[in-house]
Order: structure tokens, then sequence, then C-alpha cells
């Protein structure tokens, strides 16, 4: 009998943590790819969770191992800690495990020294999602689609709201699936007896297509919507057609200086716009081509409401950055379906070219931790 050549590989341990950021019931591996990973030979660890969208059973069912919450710090050196967020901020102590997560540190944000220090303190390592990018250099996983999707759902309910009822807005809250708020938008639409004309700028990218298809779901006609990416905008701005519309949702991603899509003086003017829906949601980017407005809003107090010189129509804006929060859901398990081609070359992640430049970019990054204008 030959003897087979295939070296075996140690079993690649992933223990998915529990998210303690407040309000964040999203998780980097959903039950469906627990599953997956399991079939490809992954150990699964999932610490128990009152918060998470996926009850600890989902997991159980499909093979994972429940532990407590928070037991990650004491979990063996060769688990790799999965996680979403921030770890909480107060913490200082040496990190000497691998992770896998969002920590917000590589470009000089509040913190980012202890946060890199606690890693390079420990010998620890750190996988940032954010820069978790293939050959073509295009991140492998993002939250984009579930943002555009639910900043659609937040304008058109808006507008609808404009048309329907007295008084602000109430506060917003997460939807269990995606049925449920679809369901409720078409029925605020219907009250409001016709269907809104919506524009969506950076329509061809992941938030553009998720606000498309939110609203082509909502029952929005695809005539209503107007999709413009980066052709239709080169001419530059400022732009009619967005105070044509009566809901402009941007979702672009700014990289320079560009002319404003819409200026105050417009807003001041006639117009039909009411609701402006600032996906990208840069207000304090010296660049940011909606300059309306200046602050960004929360699920609590949603929109902001501009004063303007048109008093027969009110505009208001929403500039919630954290919008896949309203679907964890579907936002959870489209991400974690887009991280999991990348997440089966764990075990050969020396030579996955994802994870390489991931591991050379956190190094060069902890170097600048003592010399910040290196990198920060
Ligand atoms: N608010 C939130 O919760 C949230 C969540 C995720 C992402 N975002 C932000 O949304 C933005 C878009 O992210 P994405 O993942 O969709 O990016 P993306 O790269 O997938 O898409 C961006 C699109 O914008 C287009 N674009 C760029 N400049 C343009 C211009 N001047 N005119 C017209 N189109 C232009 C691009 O061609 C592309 O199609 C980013 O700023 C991102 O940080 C916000």
């Amino acid at each position: 009998m030959p003897i087979s050549l295939q070296s075996t590989q140690p079993a690649v341990k992933l223990w998915l943590r529990d998210e303690t950021k407040p309000m964040e019931h999203r998780a980097c591996l959903s039950p469906a790819v627990c599953q997956e990973l399991i079939a490809d030979g992954f150990q699964i660890k999932v610490e128990r969770s009152t918060v998470r969208i996926f009850n600890d059973a989902e997991y159980e069912a499909v093979g994972c191992e429940l532990v407590p919450n928070g037991s990650w710090r004491e979990a063996p050196l060769d688990e790799i800690i999965v996680g979403l967020k921030e770890l909480p901020e107060n913490e200082t102590s040496p990190l000497p495990h691998t992770h896998i997560m969002f920590a917000h540190c590589y470009k000089g944000q509040d913190g980012w020294r202890n946060v890199l220090s606690r890693f390079s303190n420990g010998n620890g390592l750190l996988y940032d999602l954010e820069f978790l990018e293939n050959e073509q250099r295009k991140r492998v996983a993002a939250f984009g689609f579930y943002a555009g999707f639910a900043g659609a759902a937040v304008g058109i309910s808006a507008w609808c709201h404009q048309q329907n009822e007295q008084g602000p807005h109430p506060p917003i809250g997460y939807y269990p699936n995606e049925d449920e708020l679809i369901a409720e938008l078409k029925a605020k639409i219907q009250k409001a007896g016709r269907n809104p004309r919506i524009m969506v700028i950076g329509a061809l990218g992941r938030c553009g297509s998720g606000a498309i298809d939110l609203a082509l779901k909502a029952g929005v006609p695809t005539e209503n919507i107007l999709k413009w990416d980066i052709n239709e905008t080169k001419r530059g701005g400022p732009f009619q057609e967005i105070i044509d519309a009566d809901i402009f949702i941007n979702c672009i991603y700014l990289t320079t200086r560009i002319p404003p899509f819409i200026t105050k003086e417009m807003c001041d003017g006639e117009r039909n716009l009411s609701v402006v829906v600032d996906v990208s949601c840069d207000p304090n980017n010296p660049f940011n081509p909606i300059p309306i407005y200046n602050a960004s809003t929360t699920f609590d107090n949603p929109l902001l409401t501009l004063s303007t010189a048109n008093k027969e129509k009110p505009l208001h804006v929403c500039a919630i950055d954290h919008l896949p929060s309203m679907l964890p859901r579907e936002a959870s398990e489209r991400f974690a379906l887009d991280l999991l081609p990348t997440l089966k070359k764990l075990s050969k992640r020396h030579e996955a070219g994802e994870w390489v430049r991931a591991e050379e970019l956190f190094h060069a990054k902890v170097a600048t931790i003592e010399h910040p204008d290196d990198g920060n």
C-alpha cells in the first residue's frame, strides 16, 4: 500500500469570543460557516453569549464546543481568538494569543499605542480584518453591503415618517431578520401613498449595491432609483439631480478631494429632497462631498434636522457609522461567508498571501510604537 505523502497538519483551533462592545450583536463566525470549517478539520470553541444574534445552541448543533464567556484570556496559546470589535479599552494586560478582529489601531486611532503594545508585550499576533486583503489588494470581507442596505432602510423609513407622522422619527432598534424590516417598510410606503425617488451615489460598490437591494426589496420600482457611480460624477458637482430626488444615499469610498455633491445653498432653495443618508459617513473629513452637516447620528437619535431657508420641506440627515448592526444576522452571515475561503487557508497561513501580508503589516505597525511618525 503506498504511503501517503500528505503531511498531517495539526487542526486549526478557533475560539470565537463573546463581543463586549455595547449594542454589538454581530459575530465574526456564523454557525453555517463553523459547520463548513469543522468539516474541513477545524476545531471551534464558542464562548456562550447573551448578546450574539445567533443562539449558543445554533453553534452547538453544528459541532462547536461551548465555553464560558470571556474565557479566551485563559485559552491555550494554540487557540486563535476570533472576534469582531475591539477589546475593552480599559484593559492593558499583555496579549499572548493570535487574534483575528477589527482592532482599529493601525491609523493612529485613540489608544492605538496601548492596543499594539499589548500584543508586542505578550508576543501575540494580530490579523486585523480591515487589512486582510486578496492578491488584488481588495478586502476579503467587509460589512458594506448591509451598511448600504440598513442605510436605505433608515432613509425610506425617515421619508415615510415625514409623510405619515408628526414629531421626530423614533429610535431604531435591531431586527432579528431582514424580512421583518422589509415588511415594516412596505407598510410604511403603502401608508405614504407613493414610492419615493431615490438617488444612490457609489451604486457599484458594496454599500451602494446593498442600498439598491433594500429599495427593490421594499417594493420601490427600479425606475425610481437613480444609480450613479464614478462615471456619472466625473463632470464634478454639485448636482441638481440630488435635490430632485426625495432621498439621497451617499455610498462612495472617498479617497481624494472632490467638488461637493450638494451645497447648503441648494438646500435653501426649491427641492424635492427631504432625506439624506450618508452611509459613507465622513462628516469630519475635509474632503466630505456633503458639507451640509457636521455630526454623526445614532440608532437612538437617527436623524439630524437641518435648518434651511426652505420652510416648506424638512431636511433630515442620517449619518450612523455602524449601520450593519441593524441587521446583525444577515450582516454576520454574509461577512462570515466572505471570510470563509481565507479562513480555510489558516492551516497554511505562512504561505497564504492574505495572512502573510496581514502579519507583515502587524509587525510594521508594532515597529511604529517607538517611532509613530513612520507608520501612523
Ligand atoms: N456607515 C456605516 O456603517 C458603514 C459601514 C461600512 C462601510 N462604510 C463606508 O462606506 C463607504 C463605501 O464602502 P464600500 O465598502 O461600499 O466601498 P466600495 O469600494 O465597495 O464602493 C465604493 C464605490 O464608490 C464609488 N466612488 C468612489 N468615488 C466616487 C465618486 N467621486 N463619485 C461616484 N462614485 C464614487 C466607487 O467607484 C465604488 O463603486 C466607505 O467610506 C466605508 O467606510 C460605512
